[in-house]
C-alpha cells in the first residue's frame, strides 16, 4: 500500500546538496509508558493539517540504519479531537520496527505518514442502538481512540468494549483508560451509564475468565451484562484483533445476522487485523 522511500525520494534537495539527513515525515515523542515487558504507550506531536477519522490507522516508523524507514501500520489511539496522536504497541524482540521502537524516549524523533485509512469507523456501520466493540491483545488501540470520540455516544445508546488478553497485567492499558474516561472534563457525562467494559483473561487467573468467543456463544456476555442476545436490527460491532479472532467473530456475527460493512458500503459489523501473522 505503501510505498518504501529511499532517503534520496524522500529528500532529494539535502541528499544532492550533501546535508545531514532530516527525518521525513518527523514528529516529536512527548511521552512515553510502559505497561509490561511487552507493551507501551506513547504520545507524539500532531502535524497541524493531518486530519483523521477516530479508529482509523497510519503508518508509522524509524529510519534505519541505511538510511531508509522502516514503516509499520498502527493504530492511532487517540482520538480525532486530541492536540498530540498516541499510539499503543506491542514489543516483539526479533521486531524489526518495535525492537527498536520500544526505547524511544520523550525528545525523540519518529516518522508519521500523514494518510489515515481504516474501516474501524463510524462511516462504514449503519446507525443502530448498540455499538459492540471486540478487541484482544494490541487491538484494543482503535478503540481507544473511538470511546475517547464524543460521536460514538452521539451514535450509539450504549457502547460495550471487550478487552481479552492472556495475562491481567495486558489489561492494564485498557482499565486505565476506561478509568480516566469518567474523569474526562469532555466525555465524563456522556459516557456515564453507556459504556459497559468487559475485560477477560485467557491464561492468568483472572476474576473474568475465557475467550470472549466462548462468552458470546455460551451466553455469558449477554448474562452477565443484562443485554438481549447480538441482533441485526439493534447491534452493530466493530472487531480488531488476531486472524484467529476476527474469523471466529465474522462467524458469530453473521450467524447473527449482521453483514460486513465497509467505507463504501456501511452494514453491521466491521473488522480489521490488529496484526500480520
Ligand atoms: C491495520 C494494522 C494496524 C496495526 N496497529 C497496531 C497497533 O496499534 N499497535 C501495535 O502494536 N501493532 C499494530 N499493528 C502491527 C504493526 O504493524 C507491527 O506488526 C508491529 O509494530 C510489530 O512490528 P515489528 O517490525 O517489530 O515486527 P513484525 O515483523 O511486523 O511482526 C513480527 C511478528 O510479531 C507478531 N506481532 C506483530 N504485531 C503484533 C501485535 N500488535 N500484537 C501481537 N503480535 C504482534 C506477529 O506474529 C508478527 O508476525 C497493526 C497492523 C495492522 C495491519
Ligand atoms: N502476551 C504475552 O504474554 C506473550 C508472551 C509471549 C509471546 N507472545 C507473542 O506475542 C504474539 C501475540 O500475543 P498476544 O497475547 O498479544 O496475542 P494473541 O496470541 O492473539 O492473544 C490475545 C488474546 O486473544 C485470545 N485469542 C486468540 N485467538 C482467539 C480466537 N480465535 N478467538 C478468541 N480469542 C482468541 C487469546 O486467548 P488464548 O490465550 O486462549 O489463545 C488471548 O487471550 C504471539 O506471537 C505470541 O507468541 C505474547
Amino acid at each position: 500500500m505503501n510505498k518504501i522511500m529511499t532517503l534520496t525520494d524522500a529528500q532529494p534537495d539535502n541528499a544532492k546538496a550533501g546535508k545531514a539527513p532530516t527525518l521525513p515525515d518527523a514528529q516529536t515523542v512527548t511521552s512515553v509508558q510502559h505497561w509490561t515487558d511487552s507493551l507501551f504507550s506513547f504520545r507524539v506531536t500532531r502535524p497541524a493539517s493531518l486530519r483523521f477519522r477516530s479508529g482509523e490507522f497510519v503508518m508509522i516508523g524509524l529510519l534505519k540504519d541505511d538510511g531508509r524507514p522502516l514503516l509499520r501500520a498502527y493504530s492511532i489511539a487517540s482520538p480525532n479531537w486530541d492536540d498530540e496522536l498516541e499510539f499503543y504497541s506491542i514489543k516483539v524482540a526479533d521486531g524489526p520496527l518495535t525492537s527498536r521502537l520500544q526505547h524511544i524516549e520523550p525528545g525523540d524523533q519518529i516518522i508519521l505518514r500523514p494518510k489515515p485509512v481504516g474501516t474501524l469507523v463510524h462511516d462504514a456501520l449503519l446507525p443502530g442502538k448498540r455499538l459492540y466493540m471486540f478487541s484482544t491483545g494490541t487491538g484494543i488501540a482503535p478503540f481507544a481512540s473511538l470511546v475517547r470520540d464524543p460521536e460514538t455516544f452521539d451514535k450509539f445508546d450504549q457502547v460495550i468494549l471487550t478487552h481479552t488478553c492472556r495475562d491481567v497485567a495486558d489489561l492494564a492499558y485498557g482499565r486505565e483508560l476506561i478509568e480516566g474516561l469518567t474523569n474526562d472534563p469532555l466525555i465524563g457525562e456522556m459516557v456515564e451509564g453507556k459504556l459497559l467494559y468487559y475485560p477477560t483473561t485467557t491464561r492468568e487467573h483472572s476474576p473474568r475468565m475465557g475467550r470472549i468467543t466462548t462468552h458470546l456463544r455460551d451466553g455469558t456476555l449477554a448474562r452477565e451484562l443484562g443485554l438481549p442476545p447480538i441482533s441485526a436490527e439493534t447491534d452493530r460491532a466493530m472487531v480488531c484483533g488476531s486472524m484467529g479472532l476476527n474469523t471466529d467473530m465474522k462467524q458469530i456475527l453473521e450467524e447473527a445476522g449482521l453483514s460486513e460493512g465497509a467505507n463504501s458500503e456501511p452494514a453491521e459489523y466491521v473488522v480489521e487485523k490488529a496484526f500480520v501473522g
